[in-house]
């Protein structure tokens, strides 16, 4: 490895096609492993697997203010925020701000910023059927996972399984955590959920918002 960072790849064309995806679809996924290169998603592996090791991940939440729960019937994944610190992390977050931008300027979404964290899933952990945002208060406008799991296969388990947006109960894709492999979805529109995994299973989720950062009390 060398120090030299290569930033993303990110083309006006791929930005056509992933608009297009969403446009289409609500959903699409994708293998990014060209453009995000192996020292990046190496990198990013590194980091989940010693927040894990070390414990410095904590029990994800569902809900919000006074609702939060912590409900391990719903969700078992434990997730640790990126800060956009660490030098992959940089280069990380580089490729998430021309998405937004690109996404901006092809789709009118309005997108003002993103928050990503890194999660784990231990064996037998899973997240029920869910979308990531309501009506209303739509805040999370576009979510996008990135898988970091190096050889995974189907018997591992772990699939995010994508619902149709008009009928719930019709699976319309299946997306297995291979390192690489990027999911983008409407925030709102896409029911999904994490299927149980058999082994521990890392990704980075990111949420592309609508609102302003909130100001601090
Ligand atoms: C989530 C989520 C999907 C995945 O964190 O909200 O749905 O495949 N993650 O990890
Ligand atoms: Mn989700």
């Amino acid at each position: 490895m060398n120090n030299q960072s290569v930033a993303p790849v990110v083309s006006d064309q791929w930005l056509d096609e992933i608009a297009d995806g969403l446009t289409e679809h609500g959903w699409m996924s994708q293998n990014v492993a060209s453009r995000l290169g192996v020292d990046l998603l190496s990198g990013l592996r590194n980091e989940v697997q010693t927040l894990d090791r070390t414990e410095a991940l904590t029990k994800a939440r569902i809900g919000r203010g006074a609702d939060l729960l912590r409900d391990r019937s719903v969700r078992r994944d434990k997730i640790a925020w990126l800060q956009g610190m660490t030098p992959v992390q940089e280069e990380l977050f580089a490729f998430f701000e021309s998405v937004r931008v690109g996404l901006n300027q092809r789709l009118f979404l309005g997108l003002k910023r993103f928050e990503a964290h890194y999660a784990t899933y231990h064996e037998g952990d899973f997240y029920r059927r869910h979308v990531d945002s309501f009506q209303g208060r739509a805040s999370r406008v576009v979510s996008l996972v990135l898988y970091l799991n190096e050889d995974w296969q189907e018997a591992d388990g772990g699939a995010l399984q994508v619902f149709n947006r008009e009928n719930e109960d019709e699976i319309c894709g299946k997306v297995l955590p291979v390192e690489g492999r990027m999911a983008l979805f409407m925030s709102e529109e896409i029911p999904h959920e994490v299927l149980p995994a058999n082994r521990t299973r890392y990704s980075i989720a990111c949420w592309f918002r609508c609102d302003e950062v909130p100001l601090p009390l």
